[in-house]
């Protein structure tokens, strides 16, 4: 995994829109899986500087809680329009988040899953990490190689939400999140700190599911200082940072 370390929040949400516009300038009609959380936000507002951008983007998502539709504030739907689709010119049919509002949670998986095959796969996912270590609602003993399927979600996830949320989930799984071409983790703040050690330099197992990670071809985690705290090999990290070869390198 590559490892980003910016100084604060904002350094790390420019950093990550610096690497989205890239994805875009190569690939206008760019298939970009977004991801919710406060951890995104700043990356979000930094997209919306270039409305035109995401003209052609098709848009899918990593997860919404079972029962809640897009009019509802709480559901990631709703994040998603408030953040960034409202901000930015998109083509309906371009959008293919994941709906907790239906009967069948498990054919709403399997329409998802079909339509990433249709587009040809996930080129960038913008991840971030919980602080049990789940990505999406892969919650900690997730299969690393699970698939877009219903979660039910810890009692400490549910609480994290004040509880005003369902116990129940769809969620992309590990193994679908693997198959995106590119993996864009971003974690911030010194309560990440912990599980960002043990995604990066602890053991990879179900119990903490980002460290599933470890094992892209092409994933990397932009952390800024506070939650890169607990690294260990954090001077080395920023060492290959600055001394990595770069393309146009003599
Ligand atoms: C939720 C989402 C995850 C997200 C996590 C972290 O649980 N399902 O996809 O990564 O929150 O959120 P935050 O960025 O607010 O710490």
């Amino acid at each position: 995994m590559e490892i980003i370390i910016e100084p604060d929040a904002g350094a790390l949400a420019d950093r990550a829109a610096q690497i989205v516009f890239a994805e875009l300038a190569r690939k206008p009609d760019l298939v970009l899986g977004l991801a919710t959380g406060r951890t995104p936000i700043g990356l979000y507002e930094r997209l919306r500087t270039k409305p035109e951008a995401f003209a052609d983007v098709r848009f899918f998502n990593l997860d919404e809680f079972f029962g809640l539709g897009p009019s509802d504030p709480n559901s990631f739907n709703a994040f998603f329009y408030k953040h960034l689709l409202n901000h930015v010119k998109f083509q309906a049919k371009n959008v293919h988040l994941l709906r907790g509002d239906v009967k069948d949670l498990e054919e709403q998986a399997q329409l998802v899953e079909d339509r990433i095959k249709v587009v040809g796969g996930i080129d960038l996912q913008i991840l971030g990490i919980g602080r049990n270590g789940h990505i999406g609602f892969n919650e900690p003993g997730s299969s690393l190689g699970s698939r877009t399927r219903p979660k039910t979600l810890e009692p400490e996830t549910v609480a994290h939400y004040g509880g005003s949320i369902p116990n129940l989930a769809i969620t992309m799984g590990v193994g679908t999140i693997m198959e995106a071409r590119r993996c864009l983790m971003l974690a911030s703040g010194a309560d990440k700190a912990e599980i960002v050690c043990r995604m990066v330099e602890g053991p990879i197992m179900s119990e903490v599911p980002a460290t599933a990670l470890q094992m892209h071809p092409r994933a990397a985690a932009v952390l800024d200082e506070a939650a890169a705290s607990k690294l260990k090999r954090r001077d080395y990290y920023k060492w290959v940072f600055a001394n990595k070869w770069r393309v146009g390198q003599k």
